[in-house]
């Protein structure tokens, strides 16, 4: 697994979430024994530390409350309208964990899956919400192999009038994310992994495998 100096020295551009209960609980989702339903569970716990870093610079404000000990001007969230955008499938299982954190937050889909020949990204579903160029949109998707999904639903998203936007994954390849950063510079990556590239099958190596087929048990 590659570190932060890594991704510097390679000139690739990401946040890697190091938190030990994100890395743990990864740990035990790779394992090819894990159940489906162990894998959904432990992908919704780590989304919510995902959720708390890729939204760390969220503006606040200032309220007047009382506490039972005496008044106080305390933070709050400047009420920035926020989007989540699930790339189908397998962004739905994030989705659950970012919806727990933030419940308020709008939700789009973008249904796309890889044509396994050609690895390139094949739409069939587009449902988002309204005002997108309004909207802070987290774009959550668990793996970012060659980017062809990610970089395909960011396309069309922008297209759709989203204007700033950030891609949060579980585990993401090098190739990945140069390929990413070329296509979308002003997106920032955050992720909980960055491996050691590909196969010839265009998988993550070690990664986890397919993450669709993990979190929905079919093959
Ligand atoms: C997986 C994954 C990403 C994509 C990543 O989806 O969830 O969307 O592959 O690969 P890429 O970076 O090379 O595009 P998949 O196509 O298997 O569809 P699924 O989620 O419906 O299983
Ligand atoms: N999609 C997955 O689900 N896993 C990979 O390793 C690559 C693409």
């Amino acid at each position: 697994m590659l570190t932060e100096q890594d991704l510097l020295d390679k000139g690739i551009n990401a946040t890697l979430v190091r938190h030990p209960l994100v890395q743990h609980k990864l740990t035990l989702m790779r394992r090819r024994e894990q159940s489906s339903s162990a894998f959904r569970a432990l992908l919704r716990e780590i989304s919510w530390l995902l959720c708390f870093e890729v939204t760390r610079d969220l503006p606040l404000e200032s309220t007047a409350i009382e506490t039972p000990v005496q008044n106080m001007n305390a933070p709050v969230l400047k009420g920035r309208k926020l989007a989540f955008i699930s790339i189908l499938r397998a962004g739905n299982g994030m989705l659950d964990g970012m919806l727990d954190v933030i419940p308020s937050a709008r939700v789009g889909h973008v249904g796309l899956y890889r044509d396994p020949d050609t690895l390139q990204a094949v739409e069939y579903y587009y449902k988002v919400p309204n005002q997108m160029d309004e909207r802070l949109i987290v774009v959550v998707d668990p793996m970012l192999a060659t980017a062809n999904s990610a970089i395909s639903a960011v396309h069309r998203l922008k297209q759709g009038g989203a204007t700033d936007m950030r891609f949060v994954c579980l585990i993401s390849a090098p190739e990945g994310i140069k390929a990413f950063n070329e296509a979308h510079p002003d997106v920032p990556i955050v992720t909980a992994a960055v491996d050691s590239h590909l196969n010839e099958h265009g998988y993550i190596v070690p990664g986890l495998g397919d993450a669709g087929d993990r979190i929905f048990g079919t093959k």
